[in-house]
């Protein structure tokens, strides 16, 4: 639904106007994957497609939520909130509030509606977005005083610790921080970061996302599982002699390789090469080189695929295809992996053929049928008082 319908839906449901309006866009990472929670660097930017929270203040602790996605309302209190859920869709919400309290802060029971088009569960973050546009909306519902970074951070946690999903903040910081035809190169060790302009019009280019529609359950353990290899996999190293993944060279990993584990050499080879990647993405971009840039997507994908081992078939598919294709210049899965989305840097002129052989092939293979769509790189969570 758009914005004016949700509005309306709003006011069928309360019988009142709603007092903020606040939307969070989703996101694609360009490249850096899984290495936020490692203390590396990623390369994400924020997309047209957003999710929409709108709402009042209650009268009591009671909140009152209807989401488009489930048509459905779901209701909780304020009073019985705990650090255990049953995990539905309103987890998010219920963790955003907790947070808040955990930080001494008082929001009070809300009216809401909840909408947009990020599809659920398809790799783009819409739980971060939703996180986001819930916290900032309650910030300026009940005057919160909470700062950027700070709306970062606090919905990373409520997703840690209360849906259980262990996270980097890779998610929640784009969809605050994310800036229009802009992607941000950011450290996850510092949280400094910078502006990176995308100038894909220069060479007539878009990046399209590929929605293979391999729906995954994130909060449960494969990421959680990776995460925990990752920094047994670090640990390894250390023992070994070498330094942590962010001052380790791939080219001094081979010393190592028949001393460790085979699966946590791998994952560390990924986080090792993925860093190195990233940076060398962001002066690709700097330079306007789209075609170096390219070759690090593909890069990405094949060490995601055999060294992280997050990928799918539907997401190889993107892959293998894009290399082939001369209108292509990079694609890899985007996101945590496990099914979810892909992207692709393709030329402009070239993007119908590339969606039609596309899906031609994932018919043929027998796939589900995925969703393909160019996307824009928009600004971050926005709210606006009525
Ligand atoms: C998910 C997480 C992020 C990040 C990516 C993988 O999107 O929310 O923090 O770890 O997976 O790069």
């Amino acid at each position: 639904m758009q914005k004016d319908e949700l509005i309306k839906k709003f006011q069928e449901i309360y019988r009142s106007s709603p007092e903020v309006l606040s939307s969070a866009p989703g996101r694609i990472n360009i490249i850096g994957e899984h290495t936020d929670y490692n203390e590396g660097y990623v390369l994400p930017a924020a997309i047209h497609r957003r999710i929409q929270f709108i709402a009042s203040r209650g009268d009591d602790d009671h909140v009152r939520i209807w989401a488009e996605a489930f048509d459905e309302e779901r209701f909780f209190s304020l009073k019985s909130l705990s650090g255990s859920d049953d995990h539905h869709w309103d987890s998010y919400i219920k963790g955003i509030f907790w947070v808040l309290i955990k930080n001494g802060m008082s929001p009070k029971g809300i009216n809401a509606v909840i909408g947009g088009d990020i599809p659920i569960g398809s790799g783009l973050s819409s739980s971060a977005a939703l996180e986001v546009s819930v916290i900032n909306g309650l910030n300026g519902l009940f005057r919160l005083g909470i700062a950027p970074m700070e709306k970062a951070t606090m919905a990373q946690q409520a997703e840690n610790d209360f849906v259980g999903m262990k996270c980097g903040l890779m998610d929640q910081f784009i969809s605050v921080f994310g800036e229009k035809d802009t992607a941000i190169f950011l450290d996850c060790r510092s949280f400094d970061y910078d502006r990176i302009p995308l100038r894909l019009h220069k060479e007539s280019l878009e990046f399209l996302v590929y929605d293979s529609r391999v729906q995954r359950e994130l909060s449960l353990s494969d990421y959680n599982t990776r995460r925990w290899e990752a920094a047994e996999a670090e640990l390894c190293l250390q023992r070994l002699g070498l330094r942590g993944y962010r001052d380790t060279k791939s080219t001094s990993l081979n010393i190592i390789e028949n001393k460790m584990d085979k699966t946590l050499y791998k994952r560390a080879r990924h986080v090792i090469s993925e860093n190195e990647r990233v940076q060398r993405a962001k002066k690709a971009l700097q330079n306007d080189d789209f075609r170096g840039l390219g070759q690090l997507l593909f890069q990405s994908h094949a060490s995601l695929r055999d060294d992280y081992e997050v990928s799918c078939p539907e997401l190889d598919l993107l892959y293998d295809f894009g290399r082939e294709f001369a209108g292509c210049l990079g694609s890899r899965l985007t996101g945590a992996g496990f099914g979810g989305s892909g992207i692709a840097l393709v030329k402009s002129d070239a993007k119908d053929v590339f969606v039609r052989e596309i899906l031609d092939l994932s018919g043929k293979k027998g796939y589900v049928k995925p969703r393909i769509f160019p996307v824009k790189i928009d600004k971050g969570a926005r709210i606006s008082m009525l």
